[in-house]
Parts: structure tokens; sequence; C-alpha cells
């Protein structure tokens, strides 16, 4: 990283000294410099893998993200996990802004996580979603998959010069209504918006014979666990009004905020895999997100209004 500065400190030198002094002279000459530094998520595009062992086992965490379900459903003939991928969410390979980007994470983590009360590293939050999102088990630490998976977020990383967040990352502002949900109006808005990918029942579409999704399932046993951020309707709210319908950019969202909480609820009704021991997450239960739907909790508010809201509390 230090070199990198000092490298672009130089190019910004030598070309603001050799450029005419109009204003723009400092974007230009830093941006035609060799050396990107990015400071937000917008336009990020995959810089080609070096021809290196570090690229191309980067280039092998990339397959992990786009086709997750290949490499890690079944273990010694067993099924674990569900068939989504780590892209099902992480929009784009993780680079698309304010679909949980992976660009920059190397240098936020280690950082404090309510749902364990720690300090956890990246490899520990990535197991996080194997064991939450991806119904599945956690992967060793220190095996060649886990390592290409946060070779390839190093690789997304590397220009990103800020150990502060950055715009786009996480999932952008959502302001739900003061009122409860209404799943009535959400399944109209399932039917309108969503149903022709994700289907009447929910359930995703495959190809005959195909292993992989064309469109995710939101519900039911092939789906994220109960124990995932996405079953918590105000984190899935703020992913549907950036990202869905497919294809929404998060400048320019589709739905208004009443049609994206009540279709976020209506996905989360329906019965999906129950993660174990979820009662011990978030061991200091004031750092427990409000639309968490299971107990216990540090308030008197009941289950179903930490489920469905309204969240006026
Ligand atoms: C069903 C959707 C879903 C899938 C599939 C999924 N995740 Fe996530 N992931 C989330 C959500 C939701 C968050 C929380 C985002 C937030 O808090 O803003 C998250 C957060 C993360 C974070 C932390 C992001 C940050 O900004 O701090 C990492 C790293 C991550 N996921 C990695 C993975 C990996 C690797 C896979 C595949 C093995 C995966 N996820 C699969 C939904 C998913
Ligand atoms: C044009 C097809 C299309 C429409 C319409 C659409 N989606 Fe999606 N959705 C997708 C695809 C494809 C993905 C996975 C993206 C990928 O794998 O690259 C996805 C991913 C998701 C995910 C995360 C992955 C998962 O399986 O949980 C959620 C949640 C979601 N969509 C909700 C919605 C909602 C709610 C609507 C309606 C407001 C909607 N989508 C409309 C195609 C669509």
């Amino acid at each position: 990283m230090k070199t990198i500065s000092i490298l672009s400190a130089l190019c910004f030198i030598i070309l603001s000294c050799t450029q005419s002094k109009n204003s723009d002279t400092d974007e230009q000459g830093v941006s035609s410099s060799k050396t990107r530094s990015i400071n937000a998520v917008k336009d990020f595009e995959i810089e080609p893998f070096e021809d290196s062992e570090e690229g191309r086992l980067a280039e092998y965490g990339q397959s992990l993200i786009n086709e997750t379900y290949k490499y890690f459903y079944e273990e010694d003939g067993e099924k674990i996990g569900n068939h989504l991928a780590c892209k099902s969410c992480h929009l784009d390979g993780g680079t698309k802004p304010f679909a949980a980007p992976y660009v920059g994470l190397t240098s936020v983590f280690p950082t404090y996580i309510g749902r364990e009360d720690k300090i956890e590293s990246l490899e520990e939050r990535v197991n996080g979603c194997f064991e939450r999102s991806m119904n599945g088990k956690a992967i060793p630490e220190d095996g060649k998959e886990m390592k290409a998976i946060i070779a390839y977020m190093a690789h997304l990383s590397k220009d990103v010069a800020t150990e502060e967040r950055i715009e786009g990352q996480g999932m952008g502002d959502f302001e739900p209504p003061m009122r409860k949900a209404n799943l009535e109006a959400g399944q109209l808005v399932y039917k309108e918006k969503c149903q022709s990918c994700h289907m009447e029942d929910g359930h995703g579409l495959k190809l005959p014979n195909e292993e992989s999704y064309i469109y995710p399932p939101l519900w039911g046993p092939d789906s994220y666990n109960d124990g995932a951020g996405m079953s918590r309707i105000l984190t899935a709210a703020k992913f549907i009004k950036r990202n869905m319908p497919l294809g929404t950019t998060y400048d320019n969202p589709q739905l208004t905020d009443k049609e994206t909480f009540d279709v976020a609820a209506y996905i989360n009704s329906f019965d999906r895999p129950e993660k174990a021991n979820k009662e011990l997450d978030y061991p200091d239960l004031s750092k427990k997100p409000k639309d968490t739907h299971y107990p216990p909790y540090d308030d008197d508010i009941s289950q179903e209004q930490h489920k469905y809201g309204p969240f006026n509390f």
C-alpha cells in the first residue's frame, strides 16, 4: 500500500508539473497514471488476474463465488448446503454497489460483528454466510478454498487505499413505513414484479439436468436458512430496493419503500431451512437488530412485531 501511495504521489507531482494549470489537471493526471485509486464501488471493473500463483488462486476464488454449489454442495456423498452461489446475493461476482460487494473488504476486516459480539476475521465472516446464506457448513480457514476466496476479495480490494468503509459497500439505506408489513400487498407485488423469474412457489428455476439456478429460490428447502441476514425483512428490503427486479441499479429503484417492505416480508413469511442454535446469536442482546425474528430479546416487543414491524421501537 505504501509503495502505491508513494508512486501515485510521484505521478501526481510529475503530471501536475508537466500539464497546464487548469482545475482539471489533478484528476486527469491521476487517472491517466497506471495506478487506480478507488474510493467508491461505483463502475467497478475486475482487472485481469496476474499470471502468478496468487493470480491463479484469486481466479479460482472467483469461480467459487460464482458457482459455489458446484464445489461445496456435496461432501463425501453427503448433501450439505443449498444450490445458491455467493453471487446470488453478492451480485456481479461481488462487485455491484449496494449488493454487499467484496470491493475493499480485505482492509475493512477484521471488524466487529454484533451477531457473535466479537472482532471477526474475513474468513470467519465468509463462514457466517456458508452456515446461513448457503445453509451449509463452515469450511476450513486454512484450506485452499478459503484462501482462494480471500485472494479473490484481495484482488477486488487492491486499489482501495483506505481502511474505512467506502461508498457502495453493504446494502444502502431503507426507511420502513411505520406500520406492520402487509403480506397480501406483498403477494401482489411478488406476482407482478418477481414471480416471472423466481416462480409462483418461490422455489426458483433450474434447467432440467442442471445443478445451478437460472433464477434462485427465495424460500423453501433449497433457500437461505432462517439465521441468514436475508431472512430479516429490513436486510432483505435493503437488498431488494437497490437490486431487484434483476437489472435494478442502486440509483434507480423500481419499487416504492412500501412495496419493498411488503414484498420482503412476503418472501420471508414462508418456510425455509432452520439454523440450529440461533438463540446464541447476539450474545450482547442490545446489539440485536430490531428485525431479528427469533428470540431472545432484551425488550418486551413480541416476536411477531420483531419479524413484521412496525419497527417504531
Ligand atoms: C442469500 C444471500 C447471500 C448469499 C448466498 C451469500 N451471502 Fe454473504 N451476505 C449476505 C448478506 C445479507 C450480508 C450482510 C450485508 C450487510 O450487512 O450489509 C452478507 C455479508 C457478507 C460479507 C460481509 C460484507 C461486508 O460488507 O461486511 C461477506 C464477506 C460475505 N457475505 C461473503 C459471502 C460468501 C463468500 C458467500 C458464498 C460462500 C456468501 N456471502 C453468500 C447475503 C448472502
Ligand atoms: C428478471 C428476473 C428477476 C426478477 C423479475 C426478479 N429477480 Fe430476484 N434474482 C434474479 C436473479 C437471476 C438472481 C441471482 C443473481 C445472480 O445469480 O447473478 C436474483 C436474486 C434475488 C435474491 C437473492 C438470492 C436468493 O435466492 O435469495 C433475492 C432476495 C431476490 N432476487 C428477490 C427478488 C424480489 C423480491 C423480486 C421482485 C421485486 C425479484 N427478485 C425479481 C432474477 C430476478
